[in-house]
């Protein structure tokens, strides 16, 4: 094959900034490897809040599953934060996880030698870090019912429900098996079982389906509130991590910084089959919108992890991950990651594109 029909979700916030440059660098990558990219864009998130008084309208939802493959940049920003629930942009997302199935969702963390000085940590505790959380994306406190506000004597009482089944948790451990056995073999599974019998199924569940499936991973526990500890402590220790919804949300933030910034993880959200939809762990940077400062690597890297998993072609998402090394190579740092006196170039996010744009159609491979 060599034509791919890619849909663009540009979003909000630095969105459509981290989107252009994303879209050059994977034009470039197209011309030099003699492949065609057909991009359409469609509406999520606030965007199409104010087009369509939907945050995921129906036609982006079938333009997304007719596609080969979904880029998404970020959605979310304060003009929309006091709508109703059904009309805020963070809804619009989780209706497309749900609708297109994505229930799997893989954030890797992989420290660059390049920026080891970004990380706040110390250089031994982050050089040659590389840990790969796999999140389960649509279940969880995220979708339970019952939920709301109510009225309970005389005062407001807000709730969510954690639920999650054997069969979500059962595939999402296959797919956590599948990886750690690519990897390095090591699976730790995060959960707090001491005290939710929620994630008391989810321990079981995963150390059936492990032991019983994936005999060569090696399979380990850990509370979230201990994790969320280690992690800073001493990330070489973990390889793959599995864990629902909201801890996977807040550990890949957090493995973020171990990284050197949140502009920096990508993630690729996929389902059984169809498109996935491949798109940067941050936001949508409300503080820094509109100033040229947004860092697009998390989403360059995310369209190589749709090169990967989505379009088949490894070799153009490794020139890919390639091109970005190469830029920061060459001294090229978006504010996220200059560090006073580091002797590098400080450029915005269109100057990023261009620089890793420039660098993928010519570097010798
Ligand atoms: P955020 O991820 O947008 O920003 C957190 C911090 O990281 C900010 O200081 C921001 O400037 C910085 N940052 C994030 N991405 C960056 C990048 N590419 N380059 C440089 N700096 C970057 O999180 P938040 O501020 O808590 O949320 C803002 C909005 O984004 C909210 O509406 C939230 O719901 C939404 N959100 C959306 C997604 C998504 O689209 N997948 C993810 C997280 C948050
Ligand atoms: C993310 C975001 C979303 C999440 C929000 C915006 C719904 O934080 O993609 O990590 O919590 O999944
Ligand atoms: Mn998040």
């Amino acid at each position: 094959k060599d034509s791919y029909a890619v849909t663009l979700l540009p979003g909000d916030g630095i969105g459509p900034e981290i989107t252009a440059a994303t879209k050059q660098v994977l034009q470039a990558l197209a011309t030099r490897c003699n492949f065609r990219i057909e991009w359409k864009e469609a509406l999520i998130g606030g965007a199409a809040i104010d087009a369509k008084n939907d945050p995921f309208p129906q036609e982006s939802l079938e333009q997304c599953l007719a596609s080969d493959s979904v880029l998404l940049a970020c959605i979310g920003g304060y003009k929309w934060d006091k709508n109703p629930r059904e009309l805020r942009p963070e809804t619009g997302l989780l209706k497309m996880r749900k609708e297109m199935g994505l229930f799997a969702n893989l954030r890797p963390a992989k420290v660059l030698p390049q920026l080891i000085d970004a990380s706040t940590l110390k250089r031994e505790v982050v050089e040659g870090v590389d840990v790969m959380v796999v999140r389960e994306l649509t279940g969880d406190v995220y979708f339970g019912t019952p939920k709301g506000i109510d009225m309970v004597n005389g005062q407001r009482v807000g709730y969510n429900n954690m639920i999650y089944s054997e069969s979500e948790i059962d595939r999402i451990a296959r797919v956590a098996g599948d990886v750690a056995s690519k990897r390095g073999g090591k699976l730790c599974s995060v959960d707090k079982a001491n005290v939710l019998d929620v994630s008391q199924l989810w321990r079981d569940v995963v150390t059936d389906v492990i032991t019983k499936d994936f005999p060569e991973v090696e399979l380990s526990h850990m509370y979230v509130d201990n994790a969320a500890m280690q992690l800073i402590r001493w990330p070489k220790q973990f390889d793959t991590i599995v864990c629902g919804n909201i801890f996977g949300d807040i550990l890949s933030d957090e493995a973020s910084m171990l990284v050197g910034s949140l502009g920096m993880l990508p993630s690729a959200s996929i389902g059984e089959s169809g498109p996935g939809v491949f798109e940067p762990c941050h936001g949508s940077a409300p503080d820094i919108a509109g100033q040229d400062k947004a860092n697009p690597l998390a989403m360059i890297l995310s369209a190589a992890m749709m090169l990967q998993y989505d379009l088949d072609r490894p070799e153009e998402a490794a020139l890919l991950e390639k091109a970005v090394e190469a830029a920061l190579d060459a001294g090229v740092r978006t504010p996220d990651l200059k560090q006073d006196n580091d002797g590098c170039k400080l450029v915005g996010c269109a100057e990023m594109g261009q620089v890793v744009a420039k660098l993928v159609a010519e570097i010798e491979v």
